[in-house]
């Protein structure tokens, strides 16, 4: 199904040169809708990244979205907020409250969305698809960048796009040129990528590609 939404890209700076962390972001920021956090804690991923002192530290004009992959989120998400989120993704899968920690993003005047693993179903967020602005279908398992896309999500996508019409259905993991048709086709509308965008030198031409594949 192609979906009604038009297609928006935001790169995971994961993938990027953290000691030139603001340089880089001003190569992605004029073609992109938004900047992709990825927030690691080494409990619900087995990797570590960056918290709220980073995020501080970014300087852009663009939304920036924190993909909080970390247990217990309801801890940290108003340092977040203070520190320059615009949107904040908490995990249904380290959220027994889910719709009481949607609310407390919503109350700090933040966007707020879902994601789900590959291997959660879109039953367990059905009840509070309607209090969130958008749902991030991970396309791998999360905690690295790099990895391969994993197929099975892609009629996930499509059960999610038939539910909600007009909801933002973003996906990340293993987005390149040769994946990125797959999920439009499917019905998602915003596009995480991380190591193809940063692995090309033209980070102009490297968006386009997605958008246009
Ligand atoms: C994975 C992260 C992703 C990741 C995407 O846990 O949530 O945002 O950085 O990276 P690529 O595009 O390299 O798969
Ligand atoms: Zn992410």
């Amino acid at each position: 199904m192609t979906p009604m939404k038009s297609i928006k890209i935001a790169p995971s700076i994961l993938s990027c040169d953290f000691g030139r962390l603001n340089e880089e972001i001003r190569t992605i920021e004029p073609y992109c809708d938004r900047i992709h956090v990825d927030v690691m804690d080494g409990h619900f991923v087995p990797n570590i990244t960056i918290g709220p002192p980073v995020v501080k530290m970014i300087r852009s004009k663009k939304p920036l979205e924190c993909h909080l992959m970390i247990e217990e989120p309801e801890r940290y998400v108003e340092a977040f907020a203070k520190a320059g989120a615009s949107i904040i993704l908490i995990h249904q899968e380290t959220c027994p409250h889910l719709h009481r920690n949607i609310q407390q993003i919503k109350d700090l005047g933040l966007k707020a969305g879902v994601a789900l693993n590959p291997a959660t179903s879109l039953g367990t967020i059905e009840d509070v698809l309607d209090t969130v602005d958008m749902v991030l279908l991970m396309t791998v398992n999360p905690g690295f960048g790099g990895q391969n896309f994993i197929e099975l999500v892609l009629p996930k996508i499509a059960e999610l796009r038939a539910m909600k019409h007009d909801l933002d259905i973003e996906v990340d993991g293993g987005i390149t040129d040769k994946t990125a048709h797959r999920v439009k086709e499917a019905g998602a509308n915003i596009l995480v990528s991380g190591s193809y965008i940063f692995s090309l030198k033209n980070r102009k031409k490297a968006i386009k590609s997605l958008l246009n594949a």
